[in-house]
């Protein structure tokens, strides 16, 4: 397995481009099953979860062609198969985004159920008994769900959590349904909203986008022709580059990136001391050489603070000046990279969903591995400012998400490198 060695001390600076999004790209991809032409995405990013998308659709007998600038083209007309098996879905639990699709178009969808992963349980309970509800035949066996229907029904459908996987599944299978669904308490993050454009532009009548109850007007196909829709940019990404800059004490501008998605994460970088310029679609953090400032903050579905940047402002945190406490309410075991950080010399406090973190002057280099996407990144930035150097392990689970990020961290001054296997 990989791993990433990085020796603490550098002061990043410089400017970066950001790739597309992961959690857009994944349900996009998913959504070209909908469209009865070929498709084309753009702006697709560079990752291990894009390689395991192709794979699950290949498998199921669609022909996809990808050039070098990484645009993909879809043929959904080939399928043969209604099929997400168990090998997939259990290296890439957002597997289960072609299951609202496949029922949606062919009637037949069998998705292994995604089981537990390193933060939580993470059931799919809301996306099945929604699917039931639009009048779809469900049946979990052996690990797998089963699902059969002649055509969806729309229906109203208030989401008991704000789920976005689960918003997104069952966006997807309203478009063809019969009649109108109105999805309430729906998840309102970017990457949905994208999702939701791209829909309609191959031909579905989605109005409420960008708000927490979407209607949907079931059409009897999409037919739209000669798509070619260009992924959003990854805020997520974005923010791990910001931290990386805050916690280096440094200065770092990031381009093609979209500032309107960020509102909370920029806010308790400010609150940390940064001193933040954005246009429409740039963002330019500058620490001016100041130790950032500990910040307290609380994750919740958008527009609140997501917690995908959770860990990363733990990192942070861990080097600041004064007290911040981080508390976790979306995913119930979301703090595997505190022990770790712990053994890094990190003065942390778990207390069930919450983590004090008291600043330390200095963190020392350790060999670290974390168990999920966002963990292992903080363990990248934690390293930047540790004494000496820090071993990263098990990063195929950055490779998922991250574009290579011991590339763009380079291309900033620090200094890391790979490791291969
Ligand atoms: C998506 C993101 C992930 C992000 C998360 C929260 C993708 C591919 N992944 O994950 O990066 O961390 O949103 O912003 O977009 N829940 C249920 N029943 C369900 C579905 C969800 O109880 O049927 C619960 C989950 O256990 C969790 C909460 O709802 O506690 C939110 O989860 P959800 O928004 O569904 O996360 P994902 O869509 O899996």
């Amino acid at each position: 397995m990989d791993k990433l060695i990085i020796t603490g001390g550098a002061q990043l600076s410089g400017e970066l481009r950001i790739s597309g999004a992961k959690n857009a790209a994944l349900p996009i991809l998913a959504a070209t099953l909908l469209s009865e032409n070929p498709v084309t995405i753009g702006n697709i990013p560079h990752l291990h979860d894009i390689t395991t998308t192709m794979q699950l659709l290949g498998q199921m007998g669609i022909q996809l062609t990808i050039d070098e600038k990484m645009n993909i083209e879809v043929h959904s007309s080939t399928i043969t198969k209604y099929e997400a098996p168990y090998e997939l879905v259990k290296t890439m639990r957002a597997s289960i985004l072609v299951l609202g699709p496949l029922l949606s178009r062919f009637g037949e969808a069998h998705v292994s159920l995604p089981g537990g992963c390193a933060i939580g349980s993470r059931p799919v309970d809301i996306h099945i008994d929604s699917l039931i509800k639009m009048g779809a035949d469900i049946q979990v066996e052996a690990g797998y769900i089963h699902a059969k229907v002649k055509r969806l029904k729309g229906c109203r459908l208030v989401l008991d959590k704000v789920t976005v996987t689960g918003t997104e599944n069952l966006l997807m299978a309203a478009v063809l349904a019969e009649g109108t669904t109105i999805l309430e308490n729906a998840a309102k993050e970017p990457e949905v909203s994208d999702l939701a454009h791209f829909l309609n532009a191959m031909g579905a009548k989605i109005t409420g986008i960008d708000t927490d109850i979407l209607t949907i007007e079931g059409v009897d196909k999409l037919d739209k022709k000669e798509i070619h829709y260009n992924i959003i940019p990854d805020r997520i990404e974005t923010g791990t580059y910001l931290v990386a800059a805050a916690i280096t004490r440094g200065r770092v501008k990031l381009k093609d990136t979209r500032p309107d998605t960020l509102d909370a994460v920029l806010e308790k970088l400010k609150e940390a001391g940064a001193d933040i310029t954005s246009g429409d679609d740039w963002i330019e953090l500058d620490m001016h050489g100041k130790r950032p400032k500990a910040v307290t903050l609380r994750t919740a579905p958008y527009p609140a603070f997501p917690t995908d940047m959770q860990a990363q402002f733990t990192a942070m945190n861990i080097v600041a000046e004064g007290v911040g406490i981080i508390t976790e309410t979306v995913f119930e075991n979301r703090f595997m990279h505190v022990q770790e950080m712990q053994r890094m010399g990190a003065n942390i406090q778990l207390e069930s969903n919450t983590a004090i973190c008291t600043g330390s002057e200095k963190i020392t280099g350790a060999p670290v591995m974390a168990t999920d996407l966002r963990a292992s990144a903080s363990l990248v930035i934690a390293g930047l400012v540790a004494e000496g150097e820090t071993l990263v392990d098990r990063i195929y689970h950055i490779d998922r998400g991250y574009d290579h990020i011991e590339e763009k961290l380079s291309q900033l001054g620090a200094t890391i490198r790979r490791i291969p296997r």
